[in-house]
């Protein structure tokens, strides 16, 4: 994971570097560390922890002038966390800087043979392996530092966004990239690089995104040559238009990220259905689908590849897609099926989903199922990401920049786009009345409202959430459509709060965890309007005659959950269909305040990086 930053240009690159380096510690956040260069000297400052502390540091040991720099803030892979292992790393003649997001897998044979020419190593860190072996290859070959850089890549087996920069060439950054993210802002007579366009939006609204394999030389107040690292050859670059605004990346008056993303739900709803979804006139049109539907409709199987909170919503898909488009659905941890040799055949479609459109497991799995000929759906929220440019075709979901570690928005808007993508299908395919599909095409324009109204029970889930913050564990329970967001409940309680936590089918509970239930074990159940409403019921009895204490999500008006819980939080009535994106809006509340409570970093978690390009 880790996150890049680097400013070649007539400006101090210090502010730039810095302001980035927050914007991007969603990306890890174990230490962070800094280059600047005046073409005098090098000024090199890192540590561990945060980008705060890397500040407070800088201002104490270093000068911050310059108009060349690097940063990186870490997720540490090879090291611990400390100050040695934080980025960056010189080379051993220290005329050489760079900075690394992934790992260079083979970096052990390649530091023995170093260590044989007489190289030492000060950190743990394969980066350090690495730019010792480009200041090999450049002494040895005696070639220029962007000939040095793309011979040393022939060399490594792994993944890697870099920049690195050489005393001798003051007015010159290398990057390079395979597998993580690198995008170079292009300004007038300036260049910014970084692993999202976030930390120099306020400069300029151009850039290029390096294709994997890509190397760029880039030269202060002159141009971008793009090579391929294997043969060599000069790329064209694609310069593109930024959508990103500043407001979208800033907190606008909320504690945090979180909070502000939860509550951007109505809004981000809306914006990815808009255009889309025609709702009296009874149309969906997704322009990455309507040229491949037959794809889909002639399709044995989908396969639905994902992690995390995006393959809860691939869960979530797999009802609808089987109820109402009648097509096989599987869901699969992408980091399973890139490895257990999946049967797949040239009938099969792949969705893959992803909020960050970079996580390796995900891009793996569509390597592998593009490999033996399936047709591959991409769901992305970063527009640009390796995923969206991988896959064949996808439909973007909208969300705008996610920046608090825990996933809210992209799942809600995930869901709402695999549901357009379900009905179309289901429509086409005539497996529902006109009834149905007119009913919830107009509910699904409702969801934003109703959204908005789960999250007017704030105050309320803040009271429960303030009863149950000390507690050790805790058990979410769902049936059918809402068993996913169970899953999802519990995900976002423990990876937040650290609390541990367990999502089930309601009706698994007796099959084990039940054995867990007394007086001391919160027990969150959706329990809303549905098919399975009065099974739920039972299986809150269930939970009633061991002691649980029941925390219920119910549909507006209900009584009968009302009086055996022991609290309820509302939600709007909805079909059952789209109620997972209602039913979730308090389960993550309810994570958010438990989280704040106990003061844990809600949106940094520890241990926990925003978009893990790492398997
Ligand atoms: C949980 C969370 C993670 C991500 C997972 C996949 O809140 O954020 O579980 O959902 O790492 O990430 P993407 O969707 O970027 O592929």
């Amino acid at each position: 994971m880790c996150g890049i930053v680097g400013y070649i240009g007539k400006r101090e690159a210090y502010p730039i570097i810095i302001n980035g380096l927050k914007r991007l510690e969603y990306r890890g956040y174990d230490s962070a560390g800094i280059a600047l260069y005046d073409g005098n000297e090098i000024q090199l400052c890192k540590t561990k922890g945060k980008v705060v502390n890397l500040e407070e540091r800088v201002a104490q040991e270093i000068s911050t002038k310059g108009s060349l720099g690097i940063g990186h803030t870490r997720w540490a892979t090879h090291g611990v966390p400390n100050d040695v292992n934080a980025h960056p790393h010189y080379s051993n003649s220290g005329d050489l800087v760079i900075i690394h997001n992934g790992i260079i897998e083979n970096y052990g044979s390649i530091k023995k043979e170093l260590i044989n020419r007489g190289y030492t190593f000060k950190s743990d860190t394969d980066t350090e392996v690495l730019v010792n072996l480009i200041e090999e290859i450049k002494k040895n070959e005696n070639v220029k530092l962007g000939k040095a850089v793309q011979l040393a890549l022939n060399q490594v087996v792994g993944a890697y966004a870099i920049a690195v920069f050489d005393k001798n060439k003051p007015d010159e950054i290398v990057v390079a990239k395979l597998g993580s993210p690198l995008a170079i802002g292009v300004g007038e007579d300036e260049f910014f690089v970084a692993s999202d366009a976030t930390p120099f939006i306020e400069f300029t609204k151009t850039a290029i995104y390096l294709e994997d394999e890509e190397m760029a030389v880039i030269r202060r107040g002159r141009d971008v040559k793009i090579r391929k690292i294997k043969n060599d050859k000069l790329v064209h670059p694609y310069v593109q238009e930024l959508q990103l605004n500043l407001e979208q990346i800033e907190k606008g008056g909320y504690d945090h990220f979180m909070l502000k993303e939860i509550y951007e739900q109505p809004s981000v709803i809306k914006d990815t259905y808009r255009g889309r979804l025609l709702a009296d006139e009874g149309i969906i049109k997704l322009g990455g689908l309507e040229d491949h539907i037959s794809k889909f409709t002639n399709a044995n199987r989908i396969i639905i590849v994902a992690c995390g909170t995006s393959w809860h919503a691939g869960l979530v898909a797999e009802y609808i897609f089987e109820d109402w488009a009648r097509i096989p659905v599987e869901v699969e941890y992408a980091s399973e099926f890139r490895y257990r040799n999946p049967v797949i055949t040239e009938k099969d479609v792949v969705i893959a989903i992803s909020q960050s459109g970079e996580t390796a497991d995900t891009l793996a799995a569509i390597k592998l199922a593009k490999e033996r000929g399936a047709f591959v759906y991409g769901i992305c929220n970063v527009v640009g990401s390796t995923i969206s440019r991988e896959t064949h075709s996808g439909t973007y979901t909208h969300a705008g920049p996610e920046i608090g570690v825990a996933s809210t928005k992209a799942f809600t808007t995930q869901i709402t786009v695999l549901t357009m993508i379900a009905l179309k299908l289901a429509k086409i395919k005539g497996t529902i009345s006109q009834s149905d599909y007119m009913l919830h095409l107009r509910e699904l324009d409702t969801i934003p409202t109703k959204v908005q109204e789960a999250l007017e029970s704030d105050a309320k889930i803040k009271e429960i959430a303030e009863i149950f913050k000390d507690a050790a564990n805790f058990l979410y329970l769902g049936r059918g459509y809402n068993f996913p967001v169970a899953l999802e409940g519990a995900l976002k309680l423990k990876e937040i709060s650290y609390i541990h936590a367990e999502g089930y089918p309601a009706a698994e509970m007796k099959h084990g965890p039940i054995a867990l239930i007394d007086e001391h074990m919160p027990v969150v159940v959706i329990a809303v309007n549905s098919n399975h409403y009065d099974k739920v019921v039972s299986n809150i009895q269930e939970i009633k005659s061991r002691k649980g204490k029941i925390i219920a999500v119910v549909t507006e008006g209900d009584t009968t959950v009302r009086e055996m819980a022991d609290y309820v939080m509302e939600v709007p009535n909805i079909p059952e269909m789209l109620s997972p994106l209602v039913t979730t809006i308090p389960l993550q509340l309810l994570s958010y305040h438990i989280a704040v409570m106990l003061e844990r970093n809600v949106d940094q978690p520890r241990n926990l990086a925003k978009s893990v390009t790492v398997e």
